[in-house]
């Protein structure tokens, strides 16, 4: 078994797609292990994606990030990582493939719906960032 961080990121919370995104991946056969709301501060956006710091993106990624709510989840499954990947698609809409949640909901690279972790020391690194040993349920 593998976890990984999943976030639903403000486009997609804003435009009441939260219901449609945890339908899709409960029925892609992840076990949901924590989940919560946060509204992340400035701050804690550019804490989260640190190993992003100097590219151009990234003062309009963490302002995105920290506009609205978001909900931030650990998914557990075999193959955790890489099946979250594929389940949200490419990080471009554009690119990603019919049927994957960035294609499905996702509005722009930046405005792209849901978040996953890319390798096994970035999930560790995240799931901590949002979650404490204690609060993932074992079922
Ligand atoms: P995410 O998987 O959350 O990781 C970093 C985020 O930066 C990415 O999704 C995109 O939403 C955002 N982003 C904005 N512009 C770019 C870009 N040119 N390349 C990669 N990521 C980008």
């Amino acid at each position: 078994m593998e976890r990984t961080l999943a976030i639903i990121k403000p486009d997609a919370v804003e435009r009441r797609l939260t219901g449609r995104i945890l339908e899709r991946i409960e029925a892609e056969g992840f076990q949901i292990r924590a989940m919560r709301m946060v509204r992340l501060t400035k701050k804690e956006a550019e804490g989260f994606y640190a190993v992003h710091r100097g590219r151009p993106f990234f003062e309009s990624l963490t302002s995105f990030m920290s506009s609205g709510p978001a909900v931030v989840l650990a998914l557990e499954a075999p193959d955790a990582i890489r099946r979250w990947r594929d389940l949200m698609g490419a990080t471009n809409p554009a690119q990603a493939a019919e049927g994957t949640l960035r294609r499905t909901f996702a509005t722009s690279i930046e405005r792209n719906a849901t978040h996953g972790s890319d390798a096994p020391e970035t999930a560790a690194f995240e799931l901590a960032y949002f979650f404490r040993g204690v609060e993932l349920v074992e079922m």
